[in-house]
């Protein structure tokens, strides 16, 4: 259990661990590419650790040094049959991305995770990589384990219900073993790491924007690249909310990555009349800055539409910026919430009522009245990194004593975050 108080201004300069998504792909890119890829700036989180030990137990060979790895890829057709079930831990984007590279291997695999991650769905992927001729199963419902027989993919150009990079990446990677082109289109384009790091590693894949639409060849093979991986906005987006309702504070936060499939929190975040400058923009890879955040007084907002996919993790912590907000702020489009690592829906709106929020949720989302502050309470993070480190914010800002029953779950996305989040009391 970790107590939370009332702070005080923050005040300083910190850089945010490595971006998860892309520390992910690069170590997924990395094994099926021939030749040695070095990555710097990896994310040392629990999840992208679970896909470093993904790949050694398929026989590639990866030495990590802390934010430093070298990948010694085996190239697309020589990775080794696993002789156990492959365990994701509590990673959706390995556990979905890797069902679309073993449908393409020449061995049969299993995946398999914990609690949280056999209640998410897997039919997203399942029902795509099956039409694409993957033989791949899981538990009734669609749920992990999930096994996956060795067999002959089609390309296929799938028009996917939902808005999901994980489930765009995984039929694009399956694509990368058929027998022709496979394409994806999404209802709104969800962030495009996939397709920028692909064509990186040098595959054939072209990104339709205008038509949400990714299509790629199928490759004879990958090859190593160096990969330098920006720090993670998702991360970021606790110390922009914390700066902002914490009066008096003052926040640098350096090399963030800014990929506008990425930077819808940073766009609402300054709609609400947050005080946000973006320095030292460089766009010549992925795109970063420095982003500084000053305290400000916020106002109520409609989060909703073609933004939703773009700061999808970071709707926890804005709905407490939000409650800190003057008027409503109406959260929709945003179902997909329901099915992250907790039902965000559920455990956003239960913790915020605790913290005396004025909060409704909906079938897409949430209604949240702004009262201007909360008080502390007893925060069930349900072993959700995002809901602790969000309402690790919001005890910070609010009167009394909060605390979280597990803030250990944390280290999924951030280890060290509440080391750091002191450092600039
Ligand atoms: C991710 C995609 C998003 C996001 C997740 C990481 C990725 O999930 O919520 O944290 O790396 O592709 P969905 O694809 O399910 O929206």
């Amino acid at each position: 259990m970790l107590s939370i108080t009332h702070t005080g201004s923050l005040r300083g300069e910190i850089t945010v661990p490595g971006d998860k998504s892309i520390s992910h792909r690069s170590v997924m890119f990395g094994s099926l590419a021939k030749g040695v890829t070095n990555i710097k700036g990896f994310l040392t989180g629990a999840d992208c650790l679970s896909t470093i030990d993904v790949f050694r137990k398929m026989g590639v060979n990866i030495e990590q040094n802390g934010t430093e790895v070298k990948v010694c890829g085996l190239g697309l057709h020589s990775l080794k049959a696993p002789v156990d079930v492959l365990d994701c831990g509590n990673s959706g984007t390995t556990m979905r991305l890797m069902s679309g590279i073993l449908s393409g291997q020449s061995f049969d695999s299993s995946l398999t995770g914990d609690d949280s991650i056999k209640k998410r769905p897997m039919n997203r992927v399942i029902t795509p990589l099956s039409m694409m001729g993957a033989s791949i199963t899981g538990r009734e419902g669609g749920f992990a384990p999930l096994t996956i027989k060795s067999s002959k993919l089609h390309g296929i150009s799938y028009e996917s219900p939902v808005s999901s990079a994980q489930v765009k990446s995984a039929v694009l990677l399956a694509g990368l073993y058929a027998d022709g082109e496979t394409s994806v289109t999404e209802p709104v384009l969800s962030r495009n790491h996939t397709e920028l790091m692909l064509s990186v590693f040098g595959a054939d894949i072209n990104s339709d924007i205008k038509n949400r639409t990714a299509t790629i060849k199928p490759a004879k093979e990958l090859y190593a690249a160096d990969i330098n991986v920006p720090g993670d906005i998702s991360s970021a987006a606790y110390f922009m909310v914390a700066a902002l309702i914490i009066p008096g504070s003052e926040v640098l936060i350096k090399n963030v990555g800014i990929n506008e499939t990425r930077a819808g929190v940073i766009k609402v975040l300054s709609d609400m009349g947050g005080d946000i400058t973006l320095l030292n923009v460089d766009r010549t890879g992925e795109p970063v800055a420095d982003v500084l955040v000053r305290s400000s007084d916020l106002k109520g907002t409609v989060i909703g539409g073609e933004v939703i996919p773009t700061l999808i993790d970071e709707l926890p912590v804005l709905a407490v910026a939000a409650a800190f907000a003057k008027g409503q702020t109406v959260i929709r489009d945003a179902a997909e919430l329901k099915v992250k690592e907790s039902d965000r829906i559920k455990t956003v709106t239960e913790n915020l009522a605790a913290m005396g929020g004025d909060v409704q949720p909906t079938e897409d989302g949430m209604i949240i009245n702004g009262t201007g502050t909360l008080s502390g309470a007893e925060i069930h993070t349900y072993g959700d990194h995002r809901i602790a480190m969000s309402f690790a914010v919001a005890g910070m800002a609010a009167y009394g004593v909060t605390s979280l029953d597990d803030s250990e779950c944390a280290v999924i996305s951030y280890p060290g975050f509440y080391d750091e989040l002191n450092k600039l009391c």
